[in-house]
Order: C-alpha cells, then sequence, then structure tokens
C-alpha cells in the first residue's frame, strides 16, 4: 500500500517575493529547499488561476493560466521544474463544478451551465442558505449556484463542457503537472431533472463517469498523474468515490473531535472499507476548517503533536496544511479584515505563514499576521521544536511497512495499531499511561 505526504499550500498565504502583500510563485519555489528538508512527497496548491476572487481562487476565471498577483504560466513551469529536481510533485486544484461568473464562458456559452426558468426546487447555495438560483437579467432565467452568486454551475450534462476539461487537463498534465485535488467532486453533476432534495443536487452518481472519463485522459501520461476528490460525504458513501478516484479526502475524520472514541472507529471502518488496493488519506486542517493546532490541540502543543503522530503513522497518505509542522494555531482576523463570503468566514485558518519571529517578510500582508510566536526559522533552530518532531516522524513513517493497519489490544486512553512489523503507541489522555511495561507521557506517542 504506497503512500505519501501532501503538503497543501494556500498561495496568497505562503510565502511572498514581491513585498505586495500576498504570496506568489516565485515565494513558493523559493522555499522548495524548506520543503525538500521537511521531506514532503508532492505539494498540492489551492487555484492559481486568475479569478475575481469572489471566492479566493476557487472562482475561476481561466483555466490555462496564473493569477496575475500569483505569478505568470513561466513562474509555474518553473515551481514544477524545482520541485522535479528535489522530486516533489506538484499537484494543481481543479476547480469543475463551478466558473466564476466573469469567465468568458458565461456570457459566450450560456449552455455550458445549468439554467431553468422560475425557482425549480429547493435546493440552496451552501455559503448564503438561500435558493441556489440566481435570476440573470440577460434571460430572464435563472442559473444554478451551489455557492456564491459569482461561482454559476456548469452543466456537466453537456458534451462540450466534458470537451473543455479533457482540454484543460491536457494542458496541464502536458506541462508536468502530477496531480489534480478535485474541487467539489461530490457536487459536480446535479440532477438532471432537477428534483427536490439536497440528494438531487450533490453526491449523484453520474459523477463516477466522469472520473473515469478523467482517468483515461490520466492514462495518457507516464506516471500517471494522481486525481484526489474533495469528497465531502460521511464516511458510508466516501468508498464509492475510490472506484475512478485515486484518492477521497475523508472529511469524517477530518472533522472529528481529537478523541480516542471518536477517531479510532472513523480509522477502523475506513480501513475494513476501503477497496483493495486503494489508499487512505488522513488530514487534520485544510482552507476551509479551524486549523488542527486551535481544533485539536486547543492550545496545548503535545496534542498537536501527538495529532501528527496520528495523521503520519496510519497507513497511506497525510496532508499538512502549511503551518500544521510548527503547530500554527488560527489567526485572528478582525470583523473589519474578513474577506470571506461563506459563515463563518474561513479567514482565521488562511492568515499569512510566520517565517519569521519579526515577521518582517510579509509587508502588509492580504490578511492579518497576527501572532508569529510559532514560526519556522525559531523552530528549525531547536532541534526539540514541533517543526523538527514533523521532520523525525515524516522520516519515520518511511520504516512503517505498507501492509495495513490493525489495532491492538491497549489500556484506556491508550490507541496502538500494528504497521507491519512494528507498533504504533499513541497516549491520548492529559495523564501518563502504561503500554506493555512502557510508560507513556500525556499526549506521546511512540513507535516500537
Ligand atoms: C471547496 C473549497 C472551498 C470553496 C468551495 C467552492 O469546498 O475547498 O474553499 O469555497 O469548494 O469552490
Amino acid at each position: 500500500m504506497p503512500g505519501g505526504v501532501i503538503y497543501q499550500i494556500y498561495p496568497r498565504s505562503f510565502a511572498d517575493s514581491n513585498g505586495d502583500g500576498v504570496g506568489d510563485l516565485p515565494g513558493l519555489t523559493s522555499k522548495l529547499d524548506y520543503l525538500q528538508w521537511l521531506g514532503v512527497d508532492v505539494i498540492w496548491s489551492s487555484p492559481t488561476f486568475p479569478s475575481p476572487n469572489a471566492d479566493w481562487g476557487y472562482d475561476v476565471a481561466d483555466y490555462c493560466a496564473v493569477h496575475p498577483d500569483l505569478g505568470t504560466v513561466d513562474d509555474l513551469d518553473a515551481l514544477i521544474a524545482g520541485a522535479r529536481r528535489r522530486s516533489i510533485e506538484v499537484w494543481l486544484d481543479l476547480v469543475p463544478n463551478h466558473t466564476s461568473d466573469q469567465h468568458p464562458w458565461f456570457a459566450e456559452h450560456p449552455e455550458y451551465y445549468v439554467w431553468a426558468k422560475g425557482i425549480p426546487n429547493d435546493w440552496r447555495s451552501v455559503f448564503t442558505g438561500k435558493t441556489a438560483w440566481r435570476l440573470d437579467k440577460r434571460f430572464d432565467r435563472r442559473y444554478l449556484h451551489q455557492f456564491t452568486p459569482e461561482q454559476p454551475d456548469l452543466d456537466w450534462w453537456a458534451d462540450a463542457v466534458r470537451d473543455e476539461f479533457d482540454r484543460i487537463l491536457r494542458f496541464w498534465f502536458d506541462r508536468g503537472v502530477a496531480g489534480f485535488r478535485i474541487d467539489v467532486a461530490h457536487g459536480l453533476i446535479n440532477d438532471k431533472l432537477l428534483r427536490d432534495g439536497r440528494e438531487y443536487m450533490r453526491e449523484r452518481p453520474e459523477a463516477h463517469e466522469i472520473f473515469a472519463r478523467w482517468q483515461e485522459v490520466a492514462r495518457e501520461y507516464d506516471p500517471k498523474p494522481t486525481l484526489m476528490g474533495e469528497t465531502y460525504v460521511s464516511l458510508d458513501k466516501l468508498t464509492a468515490y475510490y472506484e475512478h478516484l485515486d484518492l477521497a479526502q475523508n472529511f469524517d475524520f477530518c472533522r472529528a473531535e481529537f478523541e480516542l472514541d471518536e477517531l479510532r472507529p472513523i480509522v477502523e471502518q475506513t480501513m475494513r472499507e476501503i477497496p483493495e488496493n486503494r489508499v487512505p488519506i488522513w488530514f487534520g486542517s485544510n482552507h476551509d476548517h479551524s486549523r488542527m493546532a486551535t481544533r485539536w490541540g486547543k492550545g496545548d502543543e503535545r496534542r498537536h503533536r501527538a495529532a501528527l503522530f496520528l495523521l503520519l503513522t496510519l497507513p497511506g497518505w497525510a496532508i499538512l496544511y502549511q503551518g500544521d509542522e510548527i503547530a500554527l494555531a488560527d489567526g485572528k482576523v478582525p470583523k473589519s479584515r474578513v474577506t470571506d463570503s461563506a459563515r463563518p468566514p474561513r479567514d482565521p485558518e488562511r492568515t499569512p505563514l510566520p517565517w519569521t519571529p519579526s515577521g518582517e517578510e510579509w509587508r502588509d500582508p492580504w490578511l492579518p499576521l497576527t501572532n508569529t510566536s510559532r514560526n519556522v526559522a525559531d523552530q528549525r533552530d531547536d532541534p526539540g521544536s514541533t517543526l523538527h518532531y514533523t521532520r523525525q516522524l515524516i522520516e519515520q513513517r518511511r520504516q512503517l511497512a505498507d501492509d495495513g493497519y490493525e489495532t491492538l489490544p491497549s489500556s484506556d486512553g491508550v490507541w496502538a495499531y500494528r504497521r507491519g512489523e512494528r507498533t504504533c503507541v499513541l497516549n491520548m489522555t492529559d495523564a501518563s499511561a502504561k503500554h506493555e511495561g512502557r510508560t507513556l507521557e500525556p499526549w506521546q506517542g511512540l513507535i516500537l
């Protein structure tokens, strides 16, 4: 069972090369040595395409270009080449469910979108909670938007849309992009008859034939690029996505409390149900959720390290969101600086990554840099830091055999599992605990 470590970049907040307060691709490329030192296998960047930023890049205005705030296509080529020299793959974020309303298609190809006369059903926008059907005066018809009104949904029943995306995939695969995270994979296609009910807006079985088609495109390349779905579904529905996606993100795991009784059953069920020769994937943070240092760590760095231990010793893939490696907590964003239209706003998990204690590398950043006490430079100088702990775990995980997971008997509050020849034990409590004669400090994890 192969696997690796993916490092998720939120490009506006990762590293700023030109002092304009917005992270960019040359900034990211300048940090490749750091990412290589950390030991990651893949970087996945949130969207890098031109966008009016109604949803910070998740409203795409051109799928075959780079947002001028982030750089140029040449900069992306340089990133891919630099990463490749360090044996790191670059995956991009494909946003196929919707475009920006500023995408030329919305004016030139209205037939690419989902339309209705009047409000045809009870579908609601995830962001506004109101009807997902917006009146477009040009046609006196309404278009579907599962997210903001500036993000009209594409009509995946239209062959032309399917053809466009085949071209987009090839455009980036030809440039060396080694994979895609697929935004809103679970909501890609909507019921053709527009029937009432959330289950008709999302999680439609017809999405799978589209993923299968993308795999055909991917198979034209060697090595075959990876397709990872943002599969925002409950665990009992997750494994179906493995039929045609290489990886399906496990949101029940991410959203659980950091409690043994919550997480262990999720891991056990995932391992039981995942199809043979498919690989699980674990994460605790991303750009849409409160960071794991805050939500799981609750300010206690030992708890955060326990979470890193778990992510990095379970079988398969792990995703670290930028800052997880230094136990970065959610930023504090005053109301006047909130940029996100979702409620609650997701700005706190998107604040810039502090590289130094002074934060001088971020001049007037687009979101405030509120706390630099946990920063890369200090932690790199301190062998006892969470950054070094993360790096050691990434190194050690290479010794864990690929053959699955088995829960082992353990005392209360201790999670013990077999990974091939090795055993992982994690104390999930605030108190010392025992495992087979060994004492575990609170929240301590050991590979035996
Ligand atoms: C996904 C993205 C999120 C975005 C939404 C709409 O859930 O992760 O950031 O707002 O899709 O594209």
